[in-house]
């Protein structure tokens, strides 16, 4: 736990009492953890594999929100309002994991004042990307976000080349576009040098340029 912001700063006999209370669990890749409106009843610690936020249109199309991967949590949203899940989880990778309940959660609440900070800060974040999110779709267009996203994938890397492992349909899904825009998108990076697709990998050669077509600054 000691990666996971939420729990980061804790006394480690508090850690100790989080992971006693918790629930090993494994996902399979493919397998969906919960869709939106489900009932919320369970925190999720990800300790390994990735998860894709999504939601779904009428129409059947996903837009995702957000791709987690470890160390880090979500669910927290259903759990603190008790109300049913905001967005869908799917296992995009075989994942293992810890499930804390909404009951376990909050009796560690009130035994450890300090876990409301923490989660307070896990809002305050996702607070802050809803409001990039928004802003990006106002102010960048589809290449640019395309470009925002692929920096954001690439983590905090400063090598000169970084692989990421993802498929154009699922980057479309995030960027918010349809696929073929999006294929449109990368295939004019790649004819500038920025990067190259090998099957579902692409490989970012300067991400410095994604980053500024991303409205990054350096
Ligand atoms: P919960 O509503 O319990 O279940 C879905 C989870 O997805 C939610 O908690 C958050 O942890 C996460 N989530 C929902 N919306 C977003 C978003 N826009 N960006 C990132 N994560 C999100």
């Amino acid at each position: 736990l000691t990666g996971v912001d939420m729990f980061a700063g804790l006394e480690p006999e508090v850690r100790q009492r989080v992971i006693a209370a918790a629930v090993p669990r494994t996902y399979r890749k493919g397998q969906l953890l919960f869709v939106e409106n489900d009932p919320g009843d369970s925190l999720i610690i990800l300790k390994r594999g990735a998860i894709a936020v999504f939601r779904t249109s009428p129409t059947g199309e996903r837009a995702v929100l957000t791709v987690i991967r470890p160390p880090d949590v979500f669910g927290e949203v259903s759990l603190l309002d008790g109300s049913a899940r905001s967005a869908s989880a799917e296992a995009i990778e075989d994942c293992s994991a810890l499930a804390l309940s909404r009951g376990a959660f909050i009796e560690l609440v009130h035994a450890n004042s300090h876990i409301l900070d923490a989660v307070m800060r896990s809002l305050g974040a996702l607070i802050r990307r809803l409001t990039e999110q928004n802003a990006d779709h106002v102010f960048l267009d589809l290449p640019g976000r395309v470009a925002k996203t692929l920096v954001r994938l690439a983590g905090d890397s400063h090598a000169p080349m970084v692989t990421i492992e993802l498929n154009q349909s699922q980057l479309a899904e995030m960027a918010g576009g349809s696929r073929q825009s999006v294929n449109q998108a990368i295939g004019s990076f790649a004819n500038r040098g920025w990067l190259r697709t090998e099957g579902r990998r692409i490989v970012v050669t300067d991400l410095a340029a994604l980053r500024r077509r991303g409205g990054m600054t350096d």
